[in-house]
């Protein structure tokens, strides 16, 4: 290989037939008598456009071949034209340079065309060099190569994580293995499990308890969660009331007359607040509008009367604080005001418990948060959570789902494939990438094949194939046709045959 043209942090390099490189691959540019080297990163592969080169393959052209005669090369060049024919061009983006044995993001320095060398790094090298690997490892799966690509759970601590790609490739799978490893290592880690999927991570693939039985908390609410309305505290009772709910901010007031009335005669029950209401002195509207809500509370079955029914999140949490666990709130099957009832109560008791210090933190994974995270708890996670201890991995296979400020601020990013431009367009707004890196790996990823990017892996962007689990898979897709070949499976096609037949 050797360097061709450097525009800012591009690099071109010609590499020959006889050197395998791929899209994603590493290459070290090294001048060893300078003690300077760049780490640079494949992001395309072109044909070397030399002049005449169009020429040359139209007088190879197949019909060429039928003239009779005998081949005239008395220079022998021919070999040398396959040769330039099948020269490659490979665009690299600058990620490092090494500058005596030191690694720095600079990216300026200029390698010499005549005497710099062009090598490729393995990734697991490359790994070895940034040390991704620390005190918590979390083997991710595979690289290209064979080896196994390995970050650190503290590259996720105190982090906002985005795992994102389209649909089946697999990102759910990948939260699942950060979730287990979270655990593993005594984390507390809180999933809003939209579809249901999460609830098979204490039992093994045979149905068997696994070693993460006793850690794994799930929640139905309305089935084997409920609430009594005194473990409320009034704020999280009106964020409900106004955020999930809608309540005008006059009949909020009204409620929070109520409320304080019924806390001080210690009749915090359904059936009290509903008569309080009926009871209650105030405009008509005012009590239409406190009735429609007090429905919502009571239809949704997340909140009983009855103490022997109730169970306190509180506790489910706590025991997540010795040897770590998971929390799985399983939103699937509930509607879409009773989810927001849910996800308002559940962090507005992470915020409780974290500002008390009665929990350390907590890692919060949130499956198409879109669809029950309202409007300010947006940036609201990304800033004042962060700060009490809820660092979120939202994951999601509409991109454009979450803002473009959030992508701003993520540390890490688990991109697997898309293929339409504007999904592309919303995930490369992502400042820790270029966006010609990700549009150009992310368009050729195969399922359950990811990009890393961000902290977890030092801003050198890396794709792995992402490791089995063995636990019970819930919350597949419901199907018609039992049979259907999963899209996922390999075809197998006959090159032959088709060769054959296109004659
Ligand atoms: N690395 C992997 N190894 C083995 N099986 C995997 C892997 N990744 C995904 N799968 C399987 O592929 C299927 C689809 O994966 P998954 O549910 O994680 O995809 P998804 O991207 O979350 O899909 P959706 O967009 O529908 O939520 C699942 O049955 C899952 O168990
Ligand atoms: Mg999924």
């Amino acid at each position: 290989m050797k360097v061709y043209k450097k525009e800012g942090n591009v690099l071109q390099i010609l590499c020959f037939p006889d050197e395998e490189v791929e899209k994603g691959d590493y290459l070290l540019i090294e001048e060893p008598k300078a003690g300077k080297a760049l780490i640079a990163q494949v992001i395309d592969v072109q044909f070397a456009n030399v002049p005449g080169i169009l020429e040359e393959l139209l007088r190879s052209s197949p019909d060429g071949g039928n003239i009779e005669g005998a081949d005239f090369d008395p220079l022998e060049i021919a070999p040398h034209i396959t040769y330039i024919q099948d020269s490659r061009l490979l665009i690299c983006k600058v990620r490092a340079s090494v500058n005596n044995g030191q690694l720095s993001p600079s990216k300026s320095w200029f390698p010499s065309r005549s005497r710099s060398v062009v090598k490729k790094l393995p990734v697991s090298r490359l790994l070895e060099a940034i040390q991704a690997r620390g005190e918590l490892p979390i083997v991710l799966g595979e690289t290209k190569e064979g080896s196994q690509l390995v970050i650190d759970a503290s590259s996720l601590d105190g982090r906002l994580n985005i795992v994102t790609g389209k649909k089946e490739t697999g990102k759910s799978h990948l939260s699942k293995l950060l979730v287990l490893s979270l655990v593993q290592y005594g984390a507390s880690v809180v999933v809003f499990d939209l579809n249901g999927e999460y609830a098979g991570l204490g039992y093994s693939s045979d149905g068997a308890r696994n070693a993460y039985y006793h850690r794994i908390h799930v929640l139905t609410p309305g089935r084997n969660f409920k609430l009594m309305l005194g473990q409320l505290k009034l704020r999280v009772i009106l964020s409900i009331l106004v955020h999930a709910l809608h309540l005008p901010g006059t009949s909020a007031r009204e409620f929070r007359h109520i409320w304080k009335t019924l806390k001080e005669k210690n009749e915090l029950t359904l059936y009290a607040l509903g008569e309080a209401i009926r009871n209650w002195r105030c405009n008509i509207h005012v009590r239409d509008a406190l009735f429609s809500r007090y429905y919502a509370l009571v239809n949704s079955g997340i909140f009983t009367d009855n103490p022997s029914e109730a169970s306190s999140l509180e506790e489910f949490l706590f025991k997540t604080r010795e040897k770590g666990g998971a929390v799985v709130v399983n939103l699937r099957d509930t509607s879409s005001i009773d989810r927001q009832i849910m996800v308002e109560y559940v962090l507005g008791k992470l915020v409780e418990l974290l500002s008390n210090w009665r929990l350390r933190a907590v890692f919060l994974f949130a499956e198409e948060a879109h669809l029950y995270l309202r409007e300010t708890y947006w940036d609201d996670i990304v800033t004042r959570m962060r700060h009490f201890g809820i660092f979120t991995t939202f994951i999601t296979n509409q991109p454009d789902s979450i803002r473009s400020s959030i992508y701003r601020q993520a540390d890490n990013i688990f991109l697997f494939n898309f293929t339409n431009e504007n999904d592309l367009e919303a995930v490369s707004k992502a400042t820790r990438v270029d966006a010609e890196t990700v549009k150009s790996i992310v368009r050729d990823l195969p399922p359950r094949h990811c990009l890393v990017l961000g902290r977890a892996v030092k801003d050198f962007p890396m794709v792995v194939k992402v490791r089995s689990l063995d636990v019970k898979a819930m919350g597949r897709t419901r199907l018609f046709f039992e049979k259907r070949a999963d899209l996922l499976e390999k075809v197998t096609v006959p090159l032959e045959e088709l060769s054959k037949a296109s004659g």
